[in-house]
């Protein structure tokens, strides 16, 4: 590991040369042309292998119902010209919300969600030509451990965290998750699915990462009974899940994953991790998944890393500065981005010919497309996700693809006020680039926090 620094690189000579000092496996390439290649997933074409990765706002209405700050939110990614819009968490039952504003989809509020996808679809037309549709995809959640529907903690587990129950308040002798609630819960995604599509989306996610319920479900070493244990009782929750939603849907509808790969949390509670040394990644499992997921009909992968809430948000999202309170990573970087990369490249590796989509590309601002087509080229994946980069700069890849590059003064800064307002339980977005929006809302969110404190 080597120290970390802030990005300050104006040349791509100069982040080369900091590239090879540290000896990551991160390219940059000249010829960008591989972004604009359009994609197969499932049985539908993005136009191009750019991606906005799902980014939550917090921002809906209290039923779940996309608000007009959401509605501005896809308006602004669908105009940015990406081939595929994963739309952010959305919750499949209401103790599961990550907050009150989290979106949640049901039968009574689906004609906005289907207005909401074509708001985005005009948008999209409207600023990259009439022939433009990008693949819209739905995350669906259960938050799990970080369940706060009505803004207090409810945290609902799969197996007691003797690190992570005290962070939730939760006593180590209360219950954790019933089987008998996990087999009803199938249905619920089943149900979200079959608005999702109701609504227009191509397809839908079963969100497995970041230690929400299917995230920790991954890592129940400990838990008793069918869904814990082997490795084939910790994925049965999400391979059932999976074979039920392919049963309501059809084959013509998308199924996605997006899972961590690695949980930077120790053995017997993580996932993706060496039994003596948590901070060593160990793919046995994950790339065990990714062959079932494959054999198992899906369609579009993510991989994604770490848990945003407790130490190491870096292994999620490489950053100059973090959170008020948080730690600096005693390594680069650059060292944090290409471990996202080296995830990405061996998911891709074994999910064939299952498009993956690559993440934690906005730490290298104006670099990103260098390293995207790098990555596309030789196979290290086969879209180029955006993350913090869409809140700041949601017309990068219409940029990228008109201007042939992106403008270092319109880049995220990955200064993790957008992750500060979510921990302050506020709206989020980018308060640096899109500030008349959010640097109010920032400021309000702050006060709230000092006020509750
Ligand atoms: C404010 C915020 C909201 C996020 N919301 C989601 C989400 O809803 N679902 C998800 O899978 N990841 C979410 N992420 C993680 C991002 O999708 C992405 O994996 C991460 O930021 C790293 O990519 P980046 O370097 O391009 O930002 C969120 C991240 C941030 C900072
Ligand atoms: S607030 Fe804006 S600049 Fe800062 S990390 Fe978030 S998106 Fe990037």
């Amino acid at each position: 590991m080597s120290t970390f620094e802030k990005f300050n690189f104006k040349t791509m000579d100069e982040i080369k040369s900091k590239i090879s000092e540290l000896g990551v496996n991160i390219s940059l390439s000249e010829d960008l042309s591989p972004l604009a290649k359009p994609v197969k997933i499932g049985n539908v074409i993005a136009p191009n292998s750019m991606a906005i990765l799902p980014m939550e706002g917090c921002d809906s209405e209290s039923d779940g119902t996309p608000s007009e700050l959401v509605r501005r939110r896809y308006s602004r990614f669908a105009a940015g010209g990406a081939g595929l819009l994963w739309f952010e968490a959305c919750a499949v039952v209401n103790e599961g919300r990550a907050n009150p504003r989290q979106m949640a989809i049901t039968k009574g509020n689906v004609g906005e969600f289907a207005k909401l996808i074509k708001t985005a679809d005009l948008s999209a037309k409207e600023y990259n030509g009439s022939d433009h549709r990008p693949v819209k995809v739905l995350q669906l959640t259960h938050s799990g451990r970080y369940s706060r529907p009505k803004g207090e903690a409810a945290p609902i587990v799969p197996q007691h965290d003797p690190l992570l129950d005290p962070k939730v308040g939760l006593d180590a002798n209360s219950p954790v998750v019933t089987d008998e609630y996990l087999d009803a819960l199938t249905e619920k995604y089943v149900q979200a699915a079959h608005l999702a599509r109701e609504a227009g989306f191509d397809g839908v996610d079963i969100k497995s990462c970041h230690r929400y319920l299917l995230s920790e479900l991954l890592a129940s070493h400990t838990r008793k009974g069918k869904y814990g244990g082997s490795f084939e009782n910790r994925t049965r929750f999400l391979l059932n899940t999976i074979k039920a939603v392919r049963k309501e849907v059809g084959d013509d509808f998308i199924i996605a994953c997006r899972f961590n790969v690695f949980d930077a949390h120790p053995y017997p509670y993580g996932f993706g991790v060496d039994k003596e040394d948590c901070w060593k990644p160990d793919l046995t499992e994950p790339l065990k998944l990714v062959k079932l997921l494959a054999e198992n009909g899906i369609n579009l992968l993510s991989n994604s890393a770490g848990n945003p809430y407790y130490r190491f948000p870096q292994v999620t999202r490489p950053f100059d500065s973090p959170i008020i309170g948080g730690e600096t990573p005693n390594e680069h970087p650059l060292e944090s981005v290409a471990r996202l990369f080296d995830f990405t490249r061996q998911i891709q590796k074994t999910a064939g010919h299952v498009p993956v989509v690559g993440n934690g590309y906005s730490w290298l601002r104006q670099f990103i497309p260098n390293a995207g087509a790098a990555n596309l080229s030789d196979g290290s994946c086969s879209l180029v996700g955006l993350g913090r980069q869409a809140f700041a700069y949601p017309d990068a890849p219409r940029d990228i693809f008109t201007k042939g590059r992106m403008e270092p003064k319109k880049c995220c800064i990955t200064c993790s006020k957008c992750t500060q307002i979510m921990r302050d339980h506020g709206r989020t977005g980018c308060v640096v680039r899109d500030s008349k929006v959010y640097l109010p809302l920032f400021k309000e969110a702050r006060q709230n926090a000092m006020q509750n404190k």
